[in-house]
């Protein structure tokens, strides 16, 4: 296959474009021979049979017959060596308080939690889950269970009980790991309180877990309840266990389970996206390597939770798989002053900080001055996430943080990719940068942007973006949900008949005559909210649960910080009468039942809600009549008088707009 069946453009191209694409069609020309050389820059117990099991698309599976176990690749290499004594992470509390932890350190940490884990019933195979905030317990207990070949599903620490309980009962672990409570923004949160409750919900669901873990943070005093049989300290488990305990590392199958992350789909049920013990590894080795050119005296902060798949990927296993040096932040990024994130890049001469635009945008409203306060002078890469970001701010980003000299590496990728797919890759040739493109597809990523029926659209066209082979990043699948999995990601462009499999993330993005590729946000009913994949389906069932409510419907509307919000639309049951308490009431309660990042910034009341004659929500028409777009065609809209009611309700928050300024 010659470059030009790869790209369709072969002329004048940029030196670095051309190796990027050089290498990008050696990867896509012959995948096997390509994965299985770079497979083997990590260690195997055993190497594969074959690189690409693709007997039962889309069930693909890599690295077959290959075993191995993660924590070898990210501890024992290099505790062999003199990184040993090299910082794995530089722990920052929010009120300040700091820890330091060796790769060393690490490593014993983690053979000591993975030895009390074994110790209570843990094994292959088994569900651990983790709902903690961000202390270094958090990576400690997702290495413990990897090392004993038993499967983390980490639950963000922001989200409610009622989330926790779903994840628990779809999860159904032998053990909960989580905390007395951290810090966010100078208080202290009750975290065991939340995962009690989440416990309780659970088992009234019928998932009863039988132990739980305690870790203490430290300095925060929080009244629970102590389960006795059921709950364990931490300190006290591990204090028992010996210093020099030694876990040997379960040999894993390529194909099994590292870890289930839940993620947001169209339906009011999360998806368990499971990923691969060898496929995600190389994946992640190699995708980090290409895209932050990692060198031995780095020091990387992503300022992210460790909740969601950047963190997974950014904070845990990229960083340790290179063996270098990460930063681990507790709090909010502007507490007690804006200028916190600059202060800590300051202080740990951080060379790579990765964060999403919606932390820049926050950070950006505060004026330069506070940046300009901090020498950043170590900044080498800085690195962009998990939403589109705007050109302006891209702009600010690169002249202000970066000092107008620092690339942006602006990373598009999703929690069922693993690690970054489309970005520019200074690890193999940093090609020109334009503000607010991710670039190009990274080796081994066979991206495209097509129409409704699959054809490549032409430059400049918007389209949906689509990835036409299979990468050994990739989710293995749904947990308990096979057929989710084909029909969510495989059933829009695949054609089975044919032996043609598409990979569809729900995304739109253009490509431009330079082969350039611009992701534009997600194409399905999934919010992206400060980076934050939240789904309308889920805030409406949170919102319907009010004892207020009779129907709800929830839409996306533009936010100058968070890129999205949600904007929610009520029917209220009879007896109840429309309020700015009852708005606010139901605002609580959705960040309490699901998580304060879903809930509505407004909520507009009306008697009846725009639907098909089939009875399906018609949210394009509220999002027309909130972005003030055309109408369209409203044929198939069963009472007209449903629109006028919204027009009516928003022209209402419109006037209470004037009124206020
Ligand atoms: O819409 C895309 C957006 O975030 C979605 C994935 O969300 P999640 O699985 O939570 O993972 C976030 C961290 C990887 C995508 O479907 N997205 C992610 N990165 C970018 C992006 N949109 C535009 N540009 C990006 N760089």
């Amino acid at each position: 296959m010659g470059i030009e069946q790869v790209l369709p453009f072969t002329e004048k191209l940029h030196p670095s474009v051309k190796k990027l694409f050089e290498e990008r069609q050696k990867s896509l020309a012959n995948p096997e021979e390509y994965w299985d050389e770079k497979a083997r820059a990590l260690i195997w117990f055993k190497y594969w049979d074959r690189v690409l099991d693709d007997s039962n698309p889309p069930f693909y599976r890599w690295f077959v017959g290959g075993v191995t176990n993660i924590t070898v690749n990210t501890l024992d290499r290099w505790v062999k060596t003199e990184v040993r004594n090299r910082v794995a992470y530089y722990w920052e509390g929010e009120p300040g308080d700091r820890r330091v932890l060796s790769y060393q350190d690490l490593y014993r940490e983690v053979n000591k939690f993975a030895k009390v884990l074994r110790g209570l019933g843990v094994g292959p195979g088994d569900r651990v889950v983790i709902y903690m905030p961000m202390i270094p317990e958090l990576p400690v207990a997702m290495l413990a269970a990897a090392r004993i070949g038993a499967i983390h599903s980490v639950v963000f620490s922001g989200f409610s009980p009622n989330a926790l309980a779903d994840r628990i009962v779809d999860a159904k672990p032998k053990i909960l790991v989580t905390a007395d409570g951290y810090y966010r923004r100078g208080k202290i949160i009750n975290l065991k309180s939340k995962a009690d409750k989440g416990l309780e919900i659970a088992e009234k669901m019928g998932v009863k877990v039988g132990k739980v873990v305690v870790v203490e943070r430290g300095g925060v005093s929080v009244d629970y309840d102590f389960v006795e049989g059921r709950d364990l300290y931490y300190s006290e488990l591990v204090s028992k266990t010996p210093d020099n305990t030694y876990v040997e590392p379960e040999p894993r199958r390529s194909e099994d389970i590292l870890f289930i992350l839940y993620t947001s789909g169209t339906t009011g049920k999360p998806k368990g996206i499971m990923h691969s013990v060898g496929g995600y590894m190389v994946w992640v080795y190699w995708s980090f390597k290409w895209t932050w050119d990692p060198r031995p005296d780095d020091v990387m902060w992503t300022m992210a939770d460790i909740g969601w798949i950047t963190g997974h990927t950014y904070i845990v296993y990229g960083p340790l798989l290179h063996g270098i040096t990460s930063v681990m932040y507790e709090g909010a990024p502007d507490y007690p002053e804006p200028d916190r994130p600059w202060e800590i890049v300051e202080r740990y001469r951080v060379t790579i900080f990765y964060t999403s635009p919606t932390a820049v945008r926050l950070l950006r409203r505060y004026g330069e001055e506070w940046v300009k306060k901090h020498d950043l002078s170590s900044l080498r890469l800085i690195g962009s996430v998990g939403e589109p970001i705007n050109p302006d701010v891209w702009k600010w980003y690169h002249d202000v943080v970066g000092g107008g000299k620092t690339p942006v590496i602006d990373t598009w990728w999703q929690t069922e990719t693993g690690a970054a797919m489309i970005a520019p890759a200074p690890g193999i040739a940093l090609v020109p940068l334009k503000p607010g493109s991710a670039t190009y597809p990274l080796p081994g990523v066979d991206a495209d942007v097509v129409d409704e029926e699959g054809r490549p659209v032409k430059p400049g066209v918007k389209g949906y973006l689509v990835i036409k082979k299979p990468w050994p990043g990739m989710l293995l699948g749904i947990w308990g949900d096979p057929e989710r999995y084909v029909k969510t990601y495989w059933e829009k462009y695949s054609r089975p008949d044919e032996g043609v499999w598409v990979y569809y993330p729900a995304d739109y993005a253009i490509r431009d005559e330079d082969g350039y590729l611009w992701l534009l946000g997600r194409a399905d009913e999934v919010l992206n909210v400060a980076g934050h994949r939240v789904s309308t389906a889920e805030i409406e069932h949170a919102i319907v649960a009010h004892p207020a409510v009779a129907e709800a419907a929830v839409i996306g509307v533009p936010d100058p910080v968070k890129g999205e919000v949600p904007l929610a639309v009520v029917v209220l049951r009879e007896g109840y009468e429309p309020s700015r308490e009852l708005e606010q009431e139901i605002r609580s309660y959705v960040s309490e039942v699901y998580t304060p990042i879903a809930a509505p910034s407004r909520v507009l009341f009306v008697r009846k809600l725009p639907k098909t004659r089939s009875g399906k929500i018609m949210r394009r028409l509220i999002r027309a009549v909130v972005t003030g777009a055309t109408l369209g065609d409203v044929s198939t809209l069963e009472d007209e008088a449903s629109v006028d009611e919204i027009v009516s309700a928003w022209a209402e928050f419109g006037r209470e707009l004037g009124d206020a300024a």
